[in-house]
């Protein structure tokens, strides 16, 4: 089965066509998505206005669906057909445009910081597709880190200095940092905080990459303040301009990325203008290997 593959970047991210996502896929073509994935990490597909069954469809045939942070707000309002997709918009479930001060323009605004997908909980997430609907008149795009190539550009003193290491990712410390801080200790204790290592071999690939992002709070074994600055200059290193794809939205486009090896995060927009995109995201079922 042939995908057509046309790289978009020079390290990493390519626009894949020849393919119609609405059918049920034959699995020759999972394969060849998944292996196009390994290479690419991101793969941008046109014109593939989803319904939400079809996207539900797609996303199950890489594995089990990832709910991430909704289940914090268990039995809330949800105004998408699926539990397992993700509302990612700032529209309130009445339809109306979401208050400024909600929650949800906060977690919208938390996804503007650089992130790897519910890397807060265990399993994390593998792949995540997300389907743009309505979009702004401008702003609001997305971009992508590519953390193979950041782990391949680290000096060899800062390769050292992380082997073995593991940072310690919590689910709500992206929206503390913003100051959305008013949860009960149930909430706080629902999704316990887990460790990732630093450094890390893609499964796909066996490439080496540097696992950073908003999520991460602290270095095991480090004090808070020397864990959080050497965090914040990883995550400095891994998303310098040359390791970054920038992502113009269309209505109708559909971007898949693995969560192993990429960070992402939104641009900023007018919020009082409508963006309504929605994810799928599959969980990271296999071992996290540690680079020796
Ligand atoms: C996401 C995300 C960023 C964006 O859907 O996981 O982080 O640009 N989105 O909306
Ligand atoms: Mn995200």
């Amino acid at each position: 089965m042939s995908l057509e593959l046309r790289p978009l970047h020079p390290l990493f991210a390519a626009e894949a066509s020849d393919i119609d996502l609405r059918q049920a896929l034959e699995p020759s073509q999972v394969s060849a998505i998944e292996r196009a994935m390994d290479e690419y990490a991101v793969l941008v597909f046109r014109n593939q206005a989803l319904s939400q069954t079809e996207q539900v469809r797609f996303a199950e045939s890489f594995g089990p669906l990832d709910l991430g942070l909704r289940k914090l707000h268990g039995g809330a309002a949800h105004r998408l057909d699926y539990e397992a997709l993700i509302d990612i918009s700032n529209v309130a479930p009445d339809g109306s445009l979401a208050q400024r001060d909600s929650r949800k323009v906060v977690s919208n605004i938390a996804n503007q910081l650089w992130h790897s997908d519910s890397s807060f909980q265990q399993p994390k997430a593998q792949y995540s597709m997300l389907s743009a609907v309505v979009l702004p008149s401008k702003g609001g795009e997305t971009e992508f880190a590519d953390l193979r190539a950041a782990y391949d550009a680290l000096p060899d003193d800062l390769r050292g200095e992380i082997a073995g290491l593991e940072a310690e990712h919590y689910a709500l410390h992206s929206r503390i940092l913003l100051g959305d801080t008013n949860y009960t200790a149930e909430q706080m204790a629902t999704i316990p905080p887990v460790r990732w290592p630093l450094a890390q071999i893609h499964p796909g690939s066996g490439r080496p990459l540097l696992f950073v992002g908003v999520h991460a709070r602290e270095i095991v074994g480090y004090s808070l303040a020397e864990g959080r600055m050497l965090l914040s200059d990883l995550l400095e290193h891994a998303t310098q301009r040359e390791f970054v794809y920038h992502h113009g939205w269309q209505v109708g486009d559909l971007v898949m990325w693995d969560n192993r090896s990429t960070i992402h995060r939104g641009r900023r927009y007018d919020l009082t203008e409508r963006r309504e995109l929605r994810r799928s995201t599959t969980e990271d079922l296999l071992p996290v290997r540690m680079v020796a």
